[in-house]
């Protein structure tokens, strides 16, 4: 599995300081607010084990799963709802708990399903942000950190679903997706 790594981008250390300084940051501005953080599965599985873990005021989580519709690599901003959240949204401060955000458009479609639910108000945390690869107009309120046009795998984060396991985050070698 290592082998298939071309660098490593973010150790387990810098990650764990990144998800800190999040959690912080969070923690501040939801003093005093009905947090609900919505995890989008599976890429944000373990950032949300960590990230609610460095949250320090009281929240619920809750999980969706979601797939783009289409084929290949590229999302084609219509997705459908694998599985949905179990919790009604209305009167919670929702934030949106993501691995990476690429074009935007898987979150965005998301955004706008659950800002129909009449939540008090709703907010994006992605772990990783590829900000020139970006197609619609969405920005993260809260980000850890950005991340060059590379394929990205780790913490979560897979290729083909492999990877995941894997404690830091590496770009992974073109000639594993391009052969
Ligand atoms: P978007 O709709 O293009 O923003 O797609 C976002 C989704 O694409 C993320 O939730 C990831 O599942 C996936 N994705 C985008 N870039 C990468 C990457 O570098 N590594 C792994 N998954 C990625
Ligand atoms: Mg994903």
């Amino acid at each position: 599995m290592i082998n298939d790594i071309e660098k490593i981008l973010y150790s387990e250390e810098e990650l764990h300081a990144i998800v800190a300084k999040l959690g912080a940051e969070i923690s501040k501005d939801y003093e005093g607010k009905n947090l609900l953080l919505v995890s989008i599965l599976k890429g944000s599985v373990v950032f949300m084990a960590d990230l609610m873990r460095a949250i320090t005021v009281p929240c619920k989580i809750d999980f969706m799963c979601v797939s783009s519709y289409g084929a290949g690599s590229k999302s084609s901003g219509v997705v459908k709802i694998v599985k949905d959240l179990d919790i009604n949204l209305s009167g919670y401060d929702v934030l949106i708990v993501e691995d990476i955000l690429d074009s935007g458009r898987t979150l965005n479609y998301v955004k706008s399903i659950l800002l129909g639910r009449n939540p008090n108000s709703i907010r994006i945390c992605t772990l990783l942000d590829k900000p020139e690869r970006r197609v619609v107009d969405l920005k993260a309120d809260y980000f850890g950190m950005n991340v060059p046009d590379e394929f990205v795998v780790g913490y979560g984060l897979d290729y083909d679903e492999k990877y995941r396991n894997l404690p830091f985050i590496g770009i992974l070698k073109r000639e594993v997706y391009s052969e």
